[in-house]
């Protein structure tokens, strides 16, 4: 029997495994981990992550095909293929501090898989890494090898959190990377054999190693490049009358454009978009090729620029001063459908305001309290590095923070509130009790354009939505950076 062993059950190691174990009952499939706390969440009835679906898979195979241990070396010693998907922070100190990906976790990994095997196997990058991180990985390896053999494949993972276990089950494509050598070709087949599985063949992409790492990172900056660029979009719309919808759909529906990914908002977030395209900057800069990393960097400063400019049209529009309002801050993850809330544009949004002296109220329907707090008073990067090595600012914003657990809460007695999640229950909100409930002028800044504004208007909000023409209101109010 083939055993199967993730290092990492994270966002990507448990839902990609328990996919795996589910359609392959003849290989087992063990998830381990250094955090005892995580994996103790996997064997538990509240699994660590929240992802529609996944409940069920864990629940079909766990105890069977499926195991999460913290017996790291066991089960890699047991192992025929190890995946290794731990994370892959960008460096806070040092050399590339700021851009550069921090392969620590990643290299600790590879040297406990060589301490430990005495069989050969197939490694498996899991994890986003850095182009030719896959050399640097051999070279652990074999250099501590004792004689056995380890083949290095890439496999980068593209499932989106919110709908990973659709993405595992029918994905565009599954990636293989390998070398063009006898054993790495049988490596590619062995891991195309297990995807086989259920994923057709023909969608199964096999390229050489580079290839196979540097498209995970192209992926993310094209993807995390449209959001910019219907962003930067949307704030030419405001400023002349046009709507950022209606610009999507007429440019969308060119078929060499396409529909997806054009919703203008406050800006992407999440663990990988920031960090990747940051990764991708800094090769481009080691390769002496600085144009090529400008272009880059744009996408993240118009990101940047988009939280920004919300948090200024709060400011502005009310006054120019938030000071002691109460302001609902609805929906904290970075996207509906996660609790996830790496690199979520609230916390720039939040951090902005309250360093305005505004009083928030947040609301999420997944993101726990715990989490909330330490999300608004960590440092840049933090949240990517193992708990121990984070830093937490001493002065905490924590009286003008309140988390609550609904929405009629959030706003009651509230100057404004600001919808920074899609999350589907805030469509169906009743906002004539909302409007009733709150201080007057009452205004929402929609951040996801997900409210009816038309609506919203008629029961006597002042609307501001991301890339629509401006109430006459706001149009008065000073113009935002
Ligand atoms: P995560 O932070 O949720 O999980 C990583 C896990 O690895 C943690 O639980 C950590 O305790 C564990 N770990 C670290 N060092 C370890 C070691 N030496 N031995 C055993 N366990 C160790 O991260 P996530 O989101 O799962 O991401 C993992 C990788 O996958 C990253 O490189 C990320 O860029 C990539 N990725 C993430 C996607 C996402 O949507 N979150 C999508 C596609 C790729």
């Amino acid at each position: 029997m083939v055993k199967i062993c993730c290092i990492g059950a994270g966002y990507v190691g448990g839902p990609t495994m328990a996919v795996m174990a589910l359609k392959c009952p003849e290989i087992e499939v063990a998830v381990v981990d250094i955090s005892e706390p995580r994996i103790n969440a996997w064997n538990s009835d509240r699994l660590p992550i929240y992802e529609p679906g996944l409940d069920d898979v864990v629940k079909q195979c766990r105890g069977k095909n499926l195991f999460f241990s913290t017996d790291v070396e066991k089960h890699v010693f047991e192992s025929d293929i190890v995946f290794v998907s731990v994370n892959t922070p960008t460096k806070t100190q040092g050399l590339g501090a700021g851009k550069a990906a921090d392969l620590t976790y990643w290299e600790s990994a590879a040297r406990m898989i060589a301490d430990v095997s005495k069989s050969s196997k197939i490694v498996v990058e899991k994890s986003t890494v850095p182009v030719r991180t896959a050399e640097a990985i051999e070279k652990i390896l074999t250099h501590n090898s004792k004689g056995i053999e380890f083949q290095i494949l890439s496999n980068p993972e593209f499932l989106a959190e919110g709908t990973a276990i659709k993405d595992l089950y029918n994905p565009d494509r599954v990636l293989i990377g390998g070398r063009d050598t006898a054993a790495g070709q049988k490596a590619i087949k062995a891991l195309r054999d297990v995807y086989a599985h259920w994923v057709p063949v023909e969608q199964i992409i096999c390229t050489n190693l580079w290839s196979a790492e540097l498209s995970k990172l192209a992926a993310n900056a094209f993807l995390a490049q449209r959001i910019s660029s219907v962003n930067a979009m949307s704030a030419l719309c405001e400023a002349t009358g046009a709507d950022v919808t209606q610009v999507a759909h007429a440019v969308g529906t060119d078929s060499r454009i396409g529909p997806k990914f054009l919703n203008a908002s406050v800006g992407f977030g999440g663990s990988c978009f920031q960090k990747d395209i940051l990764n991708l900057i800094y090769i481009c800069e080691c390769n002496g090729l600085p144009e090529a990393a400008n272009y880059w960097k744009q996408v993240i400063k118009v990101n940047d620029y988009q939280k920004i400019r919300f948090a200024n049209r709060v400011v502005s529009s009310m006054f120019n001063t938030v000071s002691g309002k109460k302001i609902a801050i609805l929906g904290f993850a970075f996207k509906k459908d996660t609790g996830d809330t790496r690199e979520t544009p609230a916390i720039d949004v939040c951090n902005r305001l309250v360093a305005d002296k505004a009083n928030l109220s947040i609301y999420d329907p997944q993101v726990l309290e715990e989490q909330i707090r330490k999300d608004l008073s960590m440092a840049r990067f933090d949240w990517d590095h193992a708990v121990p090595l984070q830093q937490i600012k001493a002065e905490g914003s924590s009286e003008q923070v309140n988390i609550v657990s609904d929405a009629y809460e959030a706003t009651k007695d509230a100057h404004g509130l600001c919808v920074l999640t899609e999350w589907d229950e805030f469509k169906s909100l009743d906002f004539k009790k909302i409007f009733d409930n709150m201080q007057k002028p009452a205004f929402v800044f929609d951040g996801r354009n997900v409210v009816d504004a038309v609506k919203l208007r008629e029961i006597g909000f002042i609307v501001y939505s991301i890339g629509k023409p401006l109430d006459s209101w706001l149009k008065d109010m000073p113009a935002v950076a």
